[in-house]
């Protein structure tokens, strides 16, 4: 077939993708009513990993990238949002890649000269945001703010000027410049957090900021993430107030193909004390008793790929940043229990090879199988996936 028969071809299926999009709005619509009826939210995580599961599955069937179709369904699903009564990001915004792109809003980022704060800063830049960064050391912030091409300034005049309030302190730093700032928000400003925690952040801003809008949020990754895309964020609202603007931050996000999830700060805090402060615990220990050993370079060159793997795991965290790790594990609620009980696990599963206990071993062993295949969705493919992992660090 010719350029041009495939091109007529290519505007005729586009035109029934448009006219089905159309259709598909027009439910979302009805859904949205009846939800507003029922005093039901509009954002039903459940419902929309259903949709992208099912769509990755059918991408799969026609041979089309899961992830490719993936990204696709995010952005429609942000457009639909808008359609079922939730104004944030037009479909037009989206398609035309033009969702939340500079508008004018003052963006403050208070500790804005920092790894994250940095990186948020860039992001918002990219998309047209006036931006402003501050920090306690000058030098550090001046130079922040002329790599970056934003303006600095100190946490107060940054706050007079902003429209909205980014925070990305150090956690023990964080009750202080809540203090700082506190007399200069306007009611109605936006204020949110990137804390790695969750319950005393959010505790602190409802303590000095009440007129304001504020919203607790973690970004699930570090300042090495391209951009947001398939990044996970947690939204911690906990009012009605709080949700209404959780709503508009994840329309906000989706439109960008970020996951965010939906709890409160103690449900956060609960999770991040195995998601991060076990697993920092464990990469900590574990690389302790490494640097213990001889022989470590050689072991590496020879080694197979779960050790690979485990070797990553350890190397990355123990060459991150001393200070935000020695904080998260003092501050997460609950680590030093979930610690006591891995040690004494460690303990049992040490014990059963110093006695020789085999049959004792392979019972554990298969108990604790069946126990994590039970609720884990990617176990069958866990194997496979290391692999993958690995092919991914060449
Ligand atoms: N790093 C990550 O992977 C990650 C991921 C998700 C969330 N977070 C969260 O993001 C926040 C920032 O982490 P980070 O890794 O970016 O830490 P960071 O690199 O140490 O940055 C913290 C920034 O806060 C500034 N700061 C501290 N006290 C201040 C004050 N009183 N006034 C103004 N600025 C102040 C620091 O300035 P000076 O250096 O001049 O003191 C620094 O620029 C933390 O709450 C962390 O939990 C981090």
């Amino acid at each position: 077939m010719s350029i041009e028969t495939n091109r007529r071809e290519i505007d005729r299926i586009d035109g029934q993708i448009v006219r089905l999009l159309a259709d598909r709005i027009k439910f979302a619509r009805e859904i949205g009513r009846e939800k507003k009826k029922l005093g039901k939210r509009i954002t039903d995580n459940t419902r929309e990993k259903q949709v992208l599961e099912h769509i990755k599955n059918l991408a799969a069937g026609e041979n089309l990238s899961p992830e490719d179709a993936e990204t696709i369904y995010r952005l429609i699903i942000a457009a639909t949002k808008g359609s079922e009564g939730h104004p944030v990001v037009t479909p037009e915004e989206i398609i035309s890649g033009k969702a939340g792109k500079g508008n004018g809003t003052k963006v403050a980022i208070i500790g804005g000269s920092g790894k994250m704060g940095q990186w948020v800063a860039a992001r918002l830049r990219e998309e047209g945001k006036r931006v402003v960064i501050t920090g306690r050391d000058r030098r550090k912030l001046l130079a922040a703010g002329k790599q970056l091409g934003v303006k600095t300034a100190t946490n107060i005049a940054a706050v007079k000027q902003a429209d909205v309030v980014v925070i990305s302190v150090t956690i023990g730093s964080f009750a202080g410049v809540a203090a700082e700032i506190a007399p200069y928000v306007r009611p109605g400003q936006v204020i949110v957090d990137i804390t790695s925690v969750k319950t005393m952040p959010v505790d602190i801003m409802h303590m000095y900021f009440k007129k304001a809008e504020v919203l607790g949020t973690h970004p699930l990754f570090g300042p090495g993430a391209k951009n947001v895309a398939n990044m996970n964020f947690v939204l911690t609202p906990t009012n009605k107030r709080e949700s209404a603007l959780a709503q508009k931050v994840t329309a906000y996000l989706e439109a960008r193909s970020a996951r965010v999830t939906l709890m409160t700060p103690q449900e956060h805090d609960g999770m991040m004390k195995v998601i991060l402060g076990l697993a920092h615990y464990i990469a900590l220990v574990s690389a302790d008793t490494l640097a213990g050993l001889k022989n470590i370079r050689q072991m590496a060159a020879i080694s197979g790929i779960t050790y690979k793997v485990l070797l990553t795991l350890i190397e990355s965290v123990i060459s991150e940043d001393p200070e935000l790790y020695a904080t998260l594990q003092m501050a997460l609620p609950g680590l030093p229990e979930l610690e006591d009980e891995f040690r004494k696990k460690a303990k049992f599963w040490a014990e059963l090879a110093k006695n020789q206990d085999k049959a004792q071993f392979i019972r554990r062993m298969n108990a604790v199988h069946k126990k994590l295949e039970k609720n884990s969705v990617d176990f069958g493919k866990a194997y496979a996936n290391m692999y993958k992992l690995v092919e991914g660090l060449k």
